[in-house]
């Protein structure tokens, strides 16, 4: 198997062995779809593990379960402390946190509402998703040929794992041509976004970002950097981006989770600039990782300390409120 896993997966309150965290086939998620996840990451702070923005990400799991309707019977705190637990139970200093909410099993019809409701936290170490080089030397992508969803079709607002047939379809068709990513574009033909990833659009030293209604999710790295973009004295805009803005403009570059900030250096095999990371994006880059690497005072609370009394010991200050909203 090439994907080994780690040792336990939490399961609706159980930590359970990595082999043995099974569903059905019945399960109403293999069949339609039904569920919601999450990404999130750990990293290795000077103090101790912690991970980046847990509660925008539990937030944003919630929400995705209301909007389908799914209530789980562990609120939110509890679910987020259990995310904590399984890193512990783990011993990972740095990782990948994959919670999922879904329809298990009970019946097969389409109707989800009798099934039960049931939940999962996976975590394992997962490094640098477009390669190692991706965050310095950039990688060359395209515009696909498949667009995103339809506004009141598929929600794009949710992290739904249905969404999820929408980036395989993107991505396999970049991969299959030879390139990393594939950018989608909205039904309206503006610039929505990467397969699992938000776009930034640089010219002028200005940032363009597509906006909450063009299709994408609400990523919270994209949030992450609007926020570290304005304290550097950016100016950044939510505003449909035309295709052929991707040409012409000073930089590109991704922003996610799993890609975390990486320079596109060609689009459509015209390079972006001259090819090379841009400042500006460097300058994005430092900010970011200073925050996620401990490097700078996390001035807006998005560190939660797996091990919180460990990490009050190593500094005299409390640690910072998360950014619950
Ligand atoms: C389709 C899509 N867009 C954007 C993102 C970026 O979101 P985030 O920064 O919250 O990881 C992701 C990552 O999960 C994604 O899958």
């Amino acid at each position: 198997m090439g994907f080994s896993g780690t040792g336990k997966v939490w399961m609706n309150g159980s930590l359970v062995d990595w082999p043995d965290a099974k569903i059905h086939i019945a399960s109403h998620i293999i069949h339609y779809g039904s569920g919601v996840f999450e990404g999130a990451r750990c990293y290795q702070t000077p103090k101790v593990s912690a991970v980046f923005r847990l509660d925008a990400h539990m937030r944003r799991l919630y929400d995705s379960a209301k909007i389908y309707r799914m209530e789980y019977r562990v609120d939110r705190p509890a679910l987020t402390e259990a995310v904590l637990e399984t890193i512990r139970a783990n011993a990972l200093k740095a990782c990948y946190i994959r919670p999922i909410i879904y329809r298990g099993y009970e019946a097969l019809g389409v109707n989800p509402l009798p099934c039960p409701v049931d939940a999962a936290i996976l975590v394992w170490e997962w490094g640098a998703y477009l390669g190692p080089d991706a965050a310095e030397r950039g990688v060359d992508i395209k515009v696909s040929s498949w667009n995103r969803t339809a506004p009141n079709t598929f929600p794009a607002l949710a992290k739904s794992v249905s969404n999820y047939a929408s980036s395989a379809l993107i991505k396999m068709e970049a991969l299959l041509e030879g390139y990393a990513e594939g950018i989608a574009l909205a039904t309206d033909g503006y610039v929505s976004e990467g397969s699992g990833q938000n776009l930034f659009v640089v010219r002028d030293r200005t940032l363009y970002t597509a906006p909450l209604s063009g299709s994408i999710l609400p990523g919270i790295t994209r949030d992450s950097v609007i926020t570290l973009a304005r304290d550097l004295g950016y100016r950044v805009r939510e505003e449909a981006i035309p295709r052929e803005m991707l040409y012409v403009a000073d930089e590109v570059f991704f922003a996610g989770t799993a890609v975390e900030i990486a320079p596109v250096r060609s689009i459509d095999k015209i390079p972006v600039g001259d090819g090379t990371r841009g400042p500006v994006t460097a300058d994005i880059q430092r900010a970011f990782f200073g925050v996620i690497n401990g490097e700078v005072p996390d001035r807006y609370g998005w560190l939660t300390y797996v091990y919180p009394e460990e990490a009050a010991l190593r500094a005299p200050t409390a640690q910072p409120a998360a950014d619950r909203r």
